[in-house]
């Protein structure tokens, strides 16, 4: 386990990514430095106000930043609303935040935050790579000061959810995540490989809810709606911890193991957004393709409990 992990969680909530900010806010190893919002499964506008929401009910006392409202090269998409509702979390109706995002770009703030705690500072993006690709284009000491890039996204055996060949993350945003994969950081890819082998059923949710009523109760408000989504797709298991997995990642690698593959992305045709080896020379991805599944849900589910 890592000790006193420096975390950035760039985030789109999101039903899973509510899961994972919550995680994070109980995980007593994880200082939470700040969000950065983006477009995704919601708007960048709705990203925002829900990551502050999050925070502010977590009693998590940390900034929010903006981040992009499009992709780096490829028209909008719509967002993910049959996967997390219209306004991000499920039924639950969008409240409305006190706090305000900072005045300070999503990639300002990445670059900044990498600068003041160089080799310490740990990104965690869990949706669409667009920031991070800005940050390492605007900036390029970034991927030199950040210590770890460890993203939810991206599949290499496993098969796509968006598309048969793309998971959503990579599939909303391929150029920024090639841009990503080809840099000098040091990559960790949590992909489809892992985050299917992690399932959470209605009564683990169920349980949450009981031993700690206030966030885990809002966490199984939400599950109904991605309960149901999972199970029009066939899957009977539960809902995967996609973007937990990733969190989770960033204090326990020892959960996972990994491949190093000079991973990139298809940009175009049928195929885009879909992980790749390109074999062409570049800094190697690490990519997770096992994990201790039980324990990771066994983590998840006890330190959730602590919540208040
Ligand atoms: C990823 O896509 C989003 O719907 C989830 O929040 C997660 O980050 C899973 O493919
Ligand atoms: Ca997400």
């Amino acid at each position: 386990m890592a000790d006193n992990v420096k975390l950035i969680i760039d985030t789109d909530p999101g039903i899973d990514d509510a899961m994972a900010i919550f995680y994070a806010a109980a995980a007593p190893e994880i200082e939470l430095l700040g969000l950065t919002s983006i477009f995704g499964n919601v708007t960048v506008e709705t990203a925002t106000r829900n990551a502050l929401r999050l925070l502010e009910a977590a009693g998590v006392d940390a900034p929010v930043a903006a981040g992009e409202k499009t992709p780096l090269v490829l028209p909008p998409f719509e967002p993910s609303s049959h996967v997390h509702g219209d306004e991000g979390f499920g039924d639950i109706p969008a409240a409305t935040p006190k706090g305000r995002a900072i005045d300070e770009t999503a990639a300002d703030f990445l670059c900044r935050m990498a600068r003041e705690h160089k080799g310490e500072l740990v990104v965690c993006p869990i949706g669409p790579l667009t920031n991070i690709a800005k940050a390492i284009q605007q900036d390029p000491e970034f991927t030199k000061n950040v210590a770890r890039i460890v993203l939810m996204g991206g599949s290499y055996r496993e098969g796509g959810n968006i598309t048969p060949h793309a998971e959503a993350n990579i599939y909303h945003d391929p150029h920024a995540a090639e841009v990503v994969f080809a840099s000098d950081a040091r990559v960790e890819m949590i992909g489809l490989d892992v985050t299917h082998r992690i399932l959470c059923s209605a009564e683990d949710f169920t349980a949450i809810a009981e031993a700690a009523p206030k966030l885990g109760g809002m966490l199984q408000d939400m599950s109904h709606f991605y309960l149901k989504f999972y199970l029009s797709v066939g899957k009977l298991g539960g809902c995967s911890l996609h973007d937990p997995a990733a969190v989770i990642a960033c204090s326990h690698p020892e959960l996972f193991t990994g491949e190093d593959v000079t991973l990139g992305v298809t940009c175009e045709g049928e195929a885009s957004g879909a992980t790749v080896d390109v074999s062409d020379g570049r800094s190697s991805t690490c990519v997770y393709m096992a994990v201790d599944a039980a324990k990771v849900k066994a983590l998840f589910l006890t330190r959730l409990a602590t919540l208040n």
